[in-house]
């Protein structure tokens, strides 16, 4: 398939448009033309059947599982990080998702009243609604800036997070890659201005590993988040929160646990208290090695490859899509990572569709065309989005046929 006009109109399995030549070791429903890895991502078998091991041998002997081997398994899986990560295994925790790490952050830290958060409008919202509880419960106060989009560059993101500043900010939650929007922020500058002036700096890179470089002991941010089970294709529930040594004090786990009073050895009370927080199933964890080994060696170059192949497949994917609907991208390409947002056409009927409400067309683009394909309506910047993800199973037909559905559902 190589133009959308060529496009015959699907209808049944047969129109579907084939997947990248990696795409069998994932079990994608092969009727289904899946072009959201952004929201949950997606594991390839080969990691599924690894963490079953992990699920094997804890149920062979639980109480060995847990009490002579999980720290080590643990402490491989941070050390694994840490080499991704170039920074210390022992400021990473392991947690379930992004949204946690941001609570647990969050619900950590003790504000004053009249204390200021810097937040932009395009934060994802579970996370936003974090700040929100937490703020309200000090009597602290929410500093929403506002990021246009379309945008031009970077420089506009940086001059109104900067702007945002006042001597009562101390803290800004700053993404790596915003979720409505799919944005690139340019997070290593920020982060250095912010932690420069004294403002802490709570990085949501929930599409973070695997999809960006981090190099967290340069970056330097007091607390990044960041979920494994997105670009890493990791199991589902596997995350981290690397918390800046001079930070760790204040820090502590969401629940708290035996290692509130473990004796210190010659550890720390960080380590003890995030190593365990109640009996959990830590197979996701335990599988991170071989994840990041076996998703290197997928591609010639290893991880930079990856996330250089699927930045570069996003681009086209948007050019198949603005060519087609006749629209602009609303940034420039250097702006983006391995997603991508392009403003839809609004009418009477979709202009104003509450966040929380499904866009119809995401309905019909899957009822009719087996597109899975998030299209949703964002409050500020308002406007009607759809978001493309890129990801090595992915190929260039299937963003034609995309474009093709959408140029019919349009009406353009
Ligand atoms: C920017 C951002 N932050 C946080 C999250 C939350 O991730 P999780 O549901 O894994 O906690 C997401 C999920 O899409 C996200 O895009």
């Amino acid at each position: 398939m190589n133009s959308i006009d060529g496009l015959s109109p699907p209808g049944s399995a047969m129109d579907r448009p084939s997947r990248s030549e990696l795409a069998g070791l994932w079990i994608l429903d092969p009727n289904c033309v899946f072009l959201n890895h952004g929201s949950f991502g997606a594991t390839p078998t080969f990691i599924r059947e690894e963490q079953r091991k992990w699920q094997d041998l804890l149920e062979e002997e639980p109480v060995r599982f847990y009490e002579d081997l999980a720290m080590k398994f643990m402490e491989d899986s941070r050390k694994a990080l840490a080499t991704m990560l170039e920074c210390d295994a022992e400021d990473l925790a392991l947690i379930e998702n992004a949204t946690s790490g941001v609570n647990t952050v969050m619900r950590s830290l003790r504000f004053n009243e009249g204390d200021e958060i810097l937040v932009p409008d395009h934060a994802y919202q579970a996370c936003r609604n974090t700040l929100d509880f937490v703020t309200q419960r000090w009597g602290a106060k929410i500093v929403t800036v506002n990021i246009p989009f379309p945008i031009e560059g970077q420089h506009v993101i940086i001059e109104r997070i900067m702007a945002g500043v006042t001597p009562r900010t101390v803290l800004a939650m700053v993404d790596t890659v915003t979720s409505p929007t799919g944005l690139l922020m340019p997070f290593e500058e920020i982060t250095a201005k912010l932690e420069g002036v004294g403002v802490s700096v709570l990085l949501d890179a929930a599409h973070g590993i695997g999809m960006v470089p981090l190099s967290l002991d340069s970056l330097g941010a007091s607390y990044t988040t960041s979920n494994c089970h997105k670009w890493l294709c990791a199991p589902k529930g596997s995350a981290f929160l690397h918390v800046r040594k001079d930070k760790q004090e204040n820090i502590h786990p969401l629940t708290i646990s035996h290692g509130m009073t473990f004796p210190l050895g010659d550890t720390t009370r960080f380590r003890h208290e995030f190593d365990w927080t109640g009996t959990r199933d830590i197979s996701a964890h335990c599988a991170l090695p071989a994840t990041i080994e076996f998703m290197a060696g997928l591609v010639d170059g290893g991880w930079p490859s990856i996330m250089q192949h699927n930045h570069e497949l996003a681009i086209k994917g948007r050019n198949i899509l603005c060519e087609a609907l006749g629209i602009d991208a609303p940034c420039p390409d250097e702006m983006i990572a391995c997603i991508s947002t392009l403003i839809l056409p609004q009418d009477g009927a979709t202009n104003g569709i509450p966040l929380h409400e499904p866009d119809p067309l995401h309905a019909v683009l899957q009822a009719k065309y087996g597109i899975q394909v998030p299209v949703w309506s964002w409050p500020s910047p308002q406007g009607r989005y759809i978001r493309i993800s890129a990801q090595i199973y992915n190929s260039e037909d299937e963003y034609r046929y995309l474009a093709y559905a959408l140029k019919k559902e349009l009406s353009v």
